[in-house]
């Protein structure tokens, strides 16, 4: 039997703080029962890690998932179907392949110049002395980014921004009925809006992902429309929502904790550490494909292991001090996964990482926090409400 404990996910100070929670985890076995996710999780470093890597424990749901689902919120996962986040093996790398390229290390490195010139514009552009850096600066950069990556036209920003971030409450453990299907709204709309895009861009030559992957030609590497939409509404959101919080989270420790512009500009490891310290993703899952004993408990074909990522990231026997932010700590957290799925972002979200904060400090040397902000209750997406800042 294993141990089960109750935290409710919505409580003001676990919202706050899930950390000293995480702490309290490491007094129980690797694996144990939390009752208000409804499923065995592991904290354990090594054994996330196992799991990921575990062809065993796959990301696509069981058919019992869709047969499951409530009428109305169906909509949402059969859209989401095709991505290649919700399928795994080869279905999975046809799916992944086409994206690869443009999100390597190299191609990612093109876009430095630009991802710093903006930043800079958007900074100079805030009259106030007094700002909140999440609504300002924080929620604006990814969604740039990424829609200029995509080929989303200006004029679309903020309606990606606000479909991202209503469909992104359907993983939210605590999320209403009301949010649930806002997002599948959401999602329809944006299916929608997708369809007749698409099928613009086919008569243009432009330079940038959906013009390119609907023009190519190679067989291999052809996806139908069907499997190009979920995956393009996947990278928008995914490359929005996380990245927000990801330089949110960020600013935040860095000016609590009073680090130097120059330790930040010389320390090597400093991004490392700063995506291992306060993540903005907490928890993922995976089914059991078969019927599988891991750590003396038995898995059933079909039923769910959380993955704390966050909390494995301070995992007492892989970090030492875990709950310490050490500048030039050499680390390999998991905020990113592991693995088939690894988050194919991960160049951009550094470089939009590193690129701002510099930004930030260069702009505005004497940056100092006006009020302690308070974090969205939203496990597993951790970020900042608001961030109110003093420029001096
Ligand atoms: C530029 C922004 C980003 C983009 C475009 C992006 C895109 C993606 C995509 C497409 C996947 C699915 C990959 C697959 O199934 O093969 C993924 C997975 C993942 N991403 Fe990102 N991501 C971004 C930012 C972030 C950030 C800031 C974090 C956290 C620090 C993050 C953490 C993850 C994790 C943990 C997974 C794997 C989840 C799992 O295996 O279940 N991503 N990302």
């Amino acid at each position: 039997m294993l141990n089960v404990i109750s935290q409710n996910l919505s409580e003001k100070e676990f919202v706050n703080n899930p950390y000293t929670a995480y702490e309290n985890f490491f007094k129980l076995p690797k694996i144990f029962y939390w009752k208000e996710f409804g499923m065995p999780v592991t904290q354990n470093y090594k054994l996330v890690k196992k799991i990921f890597n575990d062809k065993r424990f796959v990301r696509k749901p069981p058919s019992k998932f869709f047969n499951n689902l409530d009428k109305e919120i169906k909509p949402f996962f059969l859209i989401e179907k095709n991505s290649m986040f919700e399928n795994d093996g080869d279905l999975h790398r046809k799916l992944r392949a086409p994206f690869q390229n443009y999100f390597n290390k190299k191609n990612i490195l093109i876009l430095k110049k630009d991802i710093e010139r903006i930043s800079k514009e958007l900074l100079k552009n805030i009259d106030e002395n007094e700002f909140d850096f999440i609504k300002c600066f924080a929620e604006k950069l990814p969604v740039i980014i990424i829609s200029r990556l995509l080929g989303f036209p200006e004029e679309m920003h903020s309606q990606l921004s606000k479909w991202s971030k209503n469909m992104v409450n359907m993983y939210q453990p605590a999320s209403t009925k009301e949010k649930k299907l806002l997002a599948v709204k959401s999602s329809e709309d944006f299916y929608l809006y997708l369809s007749s895009f698409i099928k613009e861009k086919e008569k243009k030559n432009e330079n940038d992902i959906i013009t390119h992957l609907i023009k190519i030609n190679n067989f291999k590497n052809r996806l139908s429309l069907q499997e190009i939409i979920p995956n393009i509404i996947l990278l928008l959101n995914a490359g929005n929502e996380a990245t927000t919080h990801l330089i949110g989270n960020s600013l935040y420790t860095l000016l609590k904790l009073k680090i130097s512009h120059n330790k930040i500009k010389n320390e090597k490891n400093i991004f490392n550490e700063l995506i291992r310290y306060d993540p903005p993703l907490h928890f993922f899952s995976r089914f059991a494909k078969e019927r599988l004993i891991i750590e003396d408990h038995i898995f059933e074909e079909g039923s769910s292991i959380g993955l704390l990522i966050a909390a494995a990231n301070r995992d007492p026997k892989i970090f030492e001090r875990p709950n310490t932010f050490i500048v030039n700590r050499n680390n390999n957290n998991i905020s990113l996964g592991i693995g088939e799925h690894f988050c194919l972002g991960s160049h951009l979200a550094k470089l939009e990482l590193q690129s701002s904060i510099n930004e930030v400090y260069n702009i505005y040397p004497k940056l100092s926090i006006n009020r302690t902000p308070t974090y969205l209750d939203s496990f597993h997406f951790r970020g900042l409400k608001e961030l109110k800042l003093l420029k001096g």
